[in-house]
């Protein structure tokens, strides 16, 4: 087991930047995760730092033509190994086949993140030392907790543990957003039009000035059930009423 304390303690409330070099010199097989929203600020980071890093982006298959777009946008400008993962079509082919293209909005969200997402994510860190999020504590109740670097709770294995690092913890969306505009990094189209938060086209919309940035993530649960499973480790202290 890994003692992540000494970390911990160097990197508590320090900056994006700051955790990003800490991790990018400390791992040499570690990947940014990007999931082609306000995360961009994270690429732009660390391709100033480490050209030619891996980032990994999850394709679905259901993001809107706007994301698909954006993350083609980003493949092009920045020097970047983008590796793009899709679903294994012997899991997702059966869901579709016996529930249809919408049986999230019935049974839940969790059947279909776990084939179109979590699963191929898990087979891409099962190649890694450790891995990058955008995960900021401002984004939800559950999120609260987070620190900057921690075992994966949710895809460690007792043979491969699994260090994450979430540089963007202590930073507000509008921070972010500052970084954005300053540094002129490019966006998704899609926060022009209302989308703050933004996953797969079905399991997101638009929000209203003041609504909290996930009421648009999957809007017809309830707000402590919104991780799709790529952070279950948030889930695990907390009620899932
Ligand atoms: S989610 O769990 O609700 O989908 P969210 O959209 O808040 O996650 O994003 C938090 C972080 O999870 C992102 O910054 C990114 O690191 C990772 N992530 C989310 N969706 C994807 C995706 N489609 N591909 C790669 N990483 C993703
Ligand atoms: Fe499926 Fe919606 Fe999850 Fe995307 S966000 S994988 S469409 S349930």
């Amino acid at each position: 087991m890994i003692d992540l304390s000494p970390l911990e303690a160097e990197l508590a409330g320090k900056s994006p930047m700051a955790i990003l070099k800490r991790a990018l010199a400390s791992f040499d097989n570690i990947a940014l995760s990007f999931s082609g929203a306000e995360d961009v600020a994270l690429v732009d980071m660390a391709a100033r730092i480490k050209p030619g890093l891996q980032v990994i982006t999850l394709d679905t298959g259901r993001l809107h033509p706007e994301t698909y777009r954006f993350i083609e946008e980003v493949r092009e400008k920045y020097p970047i190994a983008l590796d793009i993962l899709s679903p294994d079509p012997a899991r997702l082919e059966p869901l579709v086949r016996e529930k249809g293209l919408f049986s999230f909005y019935r049974d839940g969200h969790t059947e279909c993140c776990g084939i179109r997402k979590v699963e191929p994510l898990r087979r891409r860190l099962a190649t890694l030392q450790a891995w990058i999020t955008g995960q900021r504590r401002d984004q939800n109740p559950t999120r609260q907790d987070l620190a900057e670097v921690e075992r994966d709770a949710a895809f460690s294995t007792p043979e491969h543990p699994l260090i994450k690092f979430n540089p963007l913890i202590n930073w507000t969306s509008a921070q972010v957003w500052d970084y954005i505009e300053a540094y002129q990094v490019p966006v998704n189209e899609l926060h022009r039009r209302g989308y703050v938060s933004i996953g797969c086209e079905p399991c997101t919309r638009a929000i209203l000035p003041h609504q909290h940035e996930r009421a648009g993530r999957w809007w017809w649960e309830n707000s402590a059930k919104k991780e799709c499973g790529l952070h279950a480790g948030n889930l695990n202290s907390r009620p899932t009423t």
